[in-house]
């Protein structure tokens, strides 16, 4: 009885102590809020109207409170066209757990207020006009989970106290303008599972002890100014689905066994960088891959002829290499495209400024139906095009010019009526010109110049409307231009010479 007395009592105090110490939180919250609102310079979509004192601050748009306290613990107006700077009052509001203001159009420099939330765990400030450095007193900030602040216009170097936040799950400062180096300590984040620090000015190495963040899905650091080699336990990483180094100047080769090693690896881009040696072989091992981009290095060798065990493959973006046999006339570099036809969601798939050599293969016409991009010009391909190639139905741009190919134009072509690309220049096609050519209805761009074409120019081609750019000079063609000339209004260029 008496320890049940006892209980009640302390029940009836912790109550009323709470009820009492809610109100001055209360009206620090209020003012928060109302400061926050005056440094709003634009509210075309008047979102903030709400925000007066006809009703309670726990029910302005955008306000979450916690309901026992009734105090501010989420604010959130993504989307919501807002112009101005944050007040550096928001630091009053300590029960703050999440803070979102995604797309909108703040500027100014974030408070470093900020740190005295030393609740918070969401932080989306993503897609602003953000300037200056980086807050640096969101240190202090140890529960945050998720911190984005990418796409704003932030500058200087990165923070370096990641031992901070034990519970970082994304960080997010791509798209600023950052300088510098990739901090080492980086490698503390335990818990990181994603990184974005692409789009910005970032130089040097890519620090080992990324290597170190075990929890790692998504790596992004393109189109930045990072150089050396990639350290090679990057490759162990096996947590890493998605890896991203377009457009920097790393180098290094790639290990055989990547494909097996990055076994959940869904995306990997490297285009534009300095890597050699070898196309791994074990690819086809990580069978989840969607996207692979490779363009733009120096990587040579066979392309393995099992990609086909890639189900989900759509996009394969080999171009501006130093694929091929080499002068083995042996090998026949073309071998691998067979298995290609096992991939049924390819789109996307560019070959050319290798140095491919071997037969156009007939199975190009079994790719996927989904094809809508093929790129294989300048290599060394010869034979002809097959004349079921109007099967590609969904093709926009098929370039194959600076090969050695013979035969004629099918006229099965003109059942790609989406194409708005057709490029076979500087090749050995002979024959005429199909006037299935004009079933092609969204044509913008042919070039057939540098082959052996006859015959006069189909009246027909001139009927498609959307024509801009129309070459075939150094052909055979005779004849006069048609009439029809007068439909191809958007016409800027039509060159004949040398016929
Ligand atoms: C205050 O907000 C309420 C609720 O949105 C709104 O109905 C009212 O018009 C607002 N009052 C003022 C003065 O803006
Ligand atoms: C950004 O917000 C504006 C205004 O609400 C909206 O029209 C636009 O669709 C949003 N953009 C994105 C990418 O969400
Ligand atoms: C809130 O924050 C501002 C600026 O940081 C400060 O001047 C003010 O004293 C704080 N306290 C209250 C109760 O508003
Ligand atoms: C930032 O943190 C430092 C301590 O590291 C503190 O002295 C300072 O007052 C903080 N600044 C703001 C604006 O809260
Ligand atoms: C935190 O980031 C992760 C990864 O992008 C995302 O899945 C999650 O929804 C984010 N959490 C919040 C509350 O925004
Ligand atoms: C953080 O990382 C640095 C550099 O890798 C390391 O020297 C330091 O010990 C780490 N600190 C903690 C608390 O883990
Ligand atoms: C990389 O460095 C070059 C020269 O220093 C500079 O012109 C270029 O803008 C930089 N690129 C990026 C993405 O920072
Ligand atoms: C990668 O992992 C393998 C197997 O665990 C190990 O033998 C190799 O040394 C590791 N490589 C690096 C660079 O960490
Ligand atoms: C490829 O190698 C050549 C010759 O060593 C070099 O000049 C060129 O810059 C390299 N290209 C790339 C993208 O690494
Ligand atoms: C293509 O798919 C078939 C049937 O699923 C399979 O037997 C064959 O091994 C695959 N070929 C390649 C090269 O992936
Ligand atoms: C053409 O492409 C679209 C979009 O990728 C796809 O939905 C459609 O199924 C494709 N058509 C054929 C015949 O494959
Ligand atoms: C264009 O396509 C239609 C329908 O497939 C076909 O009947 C016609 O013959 C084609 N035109 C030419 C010039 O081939």
């Amino acid at each position: 009885m008496i320890f049940r007395l006892v209980v009640l009592f302390i029940l009836v105090l912790t109550t009323s102590n709470v009820f009492l110490y809610a109100s001055p939180g209360n009206d620090t919250d209020q003012h928060a809020l109302l400061s926050f609102k005056a440094k709003i310079t634009d509210d075309s979509l008047g979102v903030l109207d709400s925000w007066n004192n006809s009703i309670h601050f726990c029910q302005w748009k955008g306000v979450t409170c916690s309901r026992r306290r009734q105090r501010v613990r989420a604010i959130n107006l993504v989307n919501k066209n807002l112009r101005g700077t944050i007040s550096p009052h928001i630091g009053n509001l300590s029960f703050l757990r999440g803070f979102y203001l995604y797309n909108n159009s703040f500027h100014g420099s974030i408070p470093n207020e900020i740190g005295r939330l030393f609740r918070l765990q969401q932080l989306n400030l993503e897609s602003n006009s953000f300037e200056g450095g980086y807050p640096a007193n969101l240190s202090h900030c140890v529960r945050l989970t998720n911190i984005s602040i990418y796409d704003n216009k932030l500058e200087g170097k990165l923070p370096t106290y990641f031992a901070s936040w034990p519970q970082l799950y994304l960080f997010a400062l791509g798209k600023n303008y950052f300088t510098r180096s990739i901090p080492p300590s980086i490698g503390n984040l335990t818990l990181l599972h994603s990184l974005h620090l692409d789009y910005n000015s970032l130089v040097a190495g890519i620090p080992l002890e990324i290597t170190h963040l075990a929890n790692l899905e998504l790596l992004a650091l393109a189109v930045n100014n990072l150089s050396s080699m990639i350290p090679l336990a990057l490759y162990n990483m096996s947590s890493l689905r998605i890896v991203s180094l377009t457009q920097n100047e790393l180098e290094g080769t790639l290990p055989g066994d990547l494909g097996i090693t990055l076994s959940q690896l869904q995306e990997f881009y490297i285009g534009e960088n300095r890597f050699s040696g070898l196309f791994p072989p074990s690819l086809a091992n990580a069978s989840n891959l969607v996207n692979f981009e490779i363009w733009g290095n120096n990587i040579t060798g066979p392309i393995p002829n099992n990609l086909g065990n890639l189900p989900n493959l759509e996009m394969l973006s080999l171009s501006q290499n130093l694929l091929g046999g080499g002068n083995n006339r042996l090998i026949d570099d073309w071998s691998f495209f067979d298995s290609l036809v096992n991939c049924t969601y390819l789109q996307y798939l560019s070959l050319n400024e290798n140095s491919l050599r071997g037969q156009l293969q007939m199975s190009i016409v079994n790719l996927s139906t989904t094809m809508e991009v093929l790129y294989m010009y300048t290599n060394q391909i010869y034979g002809g095009i097959p004349r079921e190639i109007g099967k590609l139905v969904n093709m926009t741009t098929l370039s194959l010019f600076g090969n050695l190919l013979t035969g004629t134009i099918p006229g099965s072509i003109g059942e790609l009526s989406k194409l708005g690309t057709l490029d076979l220049s500087t090749n050995g096609i002979s024959g005429v010109i199909p006037p299935s050519v004009s079933n092609i209805t969204q044509l913008y761009f042919l070039a057939l110049r540098c082959n052996m074409l006859q015959g006069s120019l189909p009246p027909e081609l001139f009927t498609i409307t959307t024509l801009q750019e129309v070459d075939l000079a150094n052909n055979r063609l005779t004849g006069v231009i048609p009439v029809e000339i007068v439909f191809s209004y958007q016409l800027f260029i039509l060159l004949l010479t040398q016929n």
